[in-house]
């Protein structure tokens, strides 16, 4: 059997998925990011020290271990150098181990100007996008009019389609959403000398991957965001653009299905969400109060504030089908440290007749006629931060767990008591779909 993991998020996006890929990367041969792009922020916290990622994969802090960036991803090749030249701050050197598909999509200046523009222009309406162009890249994808990391080793080529897509984009931002036009030679500009930089790292990744799995290598792929902004399963239109449920890592990376057998689902122990949207499980309340500062509940990309809530059991039933997660990591547990009581949404009710749905019930988008059902869990006031052993667990974080498991019918593997990588229990070894 491969020893893969695809790792990824359950609900909303920031579950502490670049933690848990940090933990379980220590004996990976290489780390794969495969969709969105420098919209996502993972955090790690290593020997006092606080590192953010964005596009650069998780596990890459050790020094053996080889990073990708497969062509599901939508990569700013600005960004790309700032966080390499960032990781080195920290006397992490990735440029001889880091490789980009020749095939991903890349992310300029007027994707971004597109994504503010369009957020602009909708006001209340908006979808609250991190602002990095990642809709408008992907939207780039699609048309068949996309620049590819492949077409900065042709700088002929690439000054000619430049100054079509710039003319393109032009149009649309200066007559219909009012704002300055862009030059497509400053960007050129601005590109041509970060090309050789970058040059050596562009390869064919899918070829890497297999090379790997052939030598039977340990392979982490590392999703970002969050099931539920999922472009087609998500709480549309307040998603992102991309699939970050599992099909994202097939056809994001071109390797076929039997090579994920272990998906592992990471949820929190409650609910964020950042940005505008569908959140039926939301507190505005003591509650939220204390899981925004206990929680440190504030964006990693954008600084925004997060917004809190229960955790929501039909959802993340619906995230263990989507995905046939196989087991989950339950983050955070320590958050709801104090807390009195702890609530679990297991059902909705229609809120004008009602009428009372059950956990199997779908979810439509119709979200603002439903109203939660919780059942209320006792609270513990002992601290978790940091505890190591499931037995060491106040026996009602234990029951909280446990629920966890009942509803869901997949087994909680791994609890993450802390920011830390040694803030961890690890419950048995990681299960595999058969
Ligand atoms: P990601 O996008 O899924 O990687 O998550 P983020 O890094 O955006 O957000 C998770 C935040 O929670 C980060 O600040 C982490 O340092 C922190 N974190 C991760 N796991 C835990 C945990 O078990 N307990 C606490 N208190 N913080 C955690
Ligand atoms: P990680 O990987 C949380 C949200 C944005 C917005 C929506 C669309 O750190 O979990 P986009 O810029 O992608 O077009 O924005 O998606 N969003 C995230 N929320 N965590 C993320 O990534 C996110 N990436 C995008 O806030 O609601
Ligand atoms: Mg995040």
């Amino acid at each position: 059997m491969n020893k893969n993991i695809v790792i990824l998020g359950t609900q909303w996006g920031d579950e502490g998925k670049g933690k848990i890929v940090d933990c379980l990367s220590a004996d990976a041969a290489y780390v794969v990011r495969y969709q969105g792009g420098h919209n996502a922020g993972h955090t790690l916290m290593v020997n006092d020290e606080k590192i953010i990622l964005h596009l650069i994969p998780s596990g890459i802090l050790y020094n053996d271990v080889i990073g990708v960036i497969t062509n599901g991803v939508v990569v700013s090749p600005f960004e790309l150098i700032k966080e390499i030249h960032m990781l080195e701050k920290h006397k992490c050197f990735v440029k001889k181990r880091l490789f980009v598909s020749h095939a991903a999509t890349l992310i300029l200046p007027y994707h971004i100007e597109m994504d503010l523009a369009r957020e602009k222009k909708l006001g209340k309406q908006s979808i609250g996008t991190t602002g990095r162009g990642i809709g408008p890249a992907y939207e780039d994808k699609i048309a068949r009019r996309a620049l590819r990391m492949e077409d900065l080793k042709n700088e002929h080529m690439l000054s000619m389609r430049l100054e079509e897509i710039v003319e393109y984009y032009n149009h649309q931002l200066v007559s219909y959403y009012k704002q300055k036009s862009i030059n497509y030679k400053k960007i050129l500009q601005d590109l041509i000398p970060k090309i050789d930089f970058i040059h050596d790292m562009i390869r064919d990744t899918t070829n890497i991957l297999n090379e790997g799995i052939k030598q039977n290598k340990k392979i982490i792929f590392e999703g970002a965001q969050g099931s539920f902004l999922d472009i087609d399963h998500g709480t549309y239109p307040y998603v992102t653009s991309s699939n970050t449920t599992i099909g994202g890592v097939i056809t994001g990376t071109g390797l076929g299905p039997k090579h994920f057998n272990c998906i592992l689902g990471i949820t929190k122990a409650y609910s964020t969400r950042v940005g505008h949207g569908p959140f039926p499980t939301e507190l505005f309340n003591h509650v939220d109060k204390h899981l925004s500062k206990i929680g440190h509940e504030f964006g990693s990309t954008t600084g925004r504030k997060r917004r809190t809530g229960w955790l929501d059991a039909v959802y993340l039933r619906k995230a263990v089908k989507m995905n046939s997660l196989s087991s989950l990591c339950i983050t955070k547990l320590d958050v709801l440290d104090g807390l009195d009581e702890i609530k679990i949404c297991t059902s909705y009710k229609k809120n004008t007749h009602g009428l009372k749905n059950t956990l199997h019930s779908n979810i439509s988008n119709q979200h603002d006629f439903l109203r939660p059902v919780y059942e209320t869990h006792c609270g513990w006031k002992e601290k978790t931060l940091g505890i190591k052993k499931i037995e060491d667990l106040p026996y009602e974080a234990q029951n909280y767990i446990k629920r966890i498991e009942e509803i869901t019918e997949i087994p909680v593997d791994i609890i993450s008591t802390g920011p830390k990588r040694s803030d961890i229990i690890f419950v048995r070894n990681l299960s595999y779909n058969k």
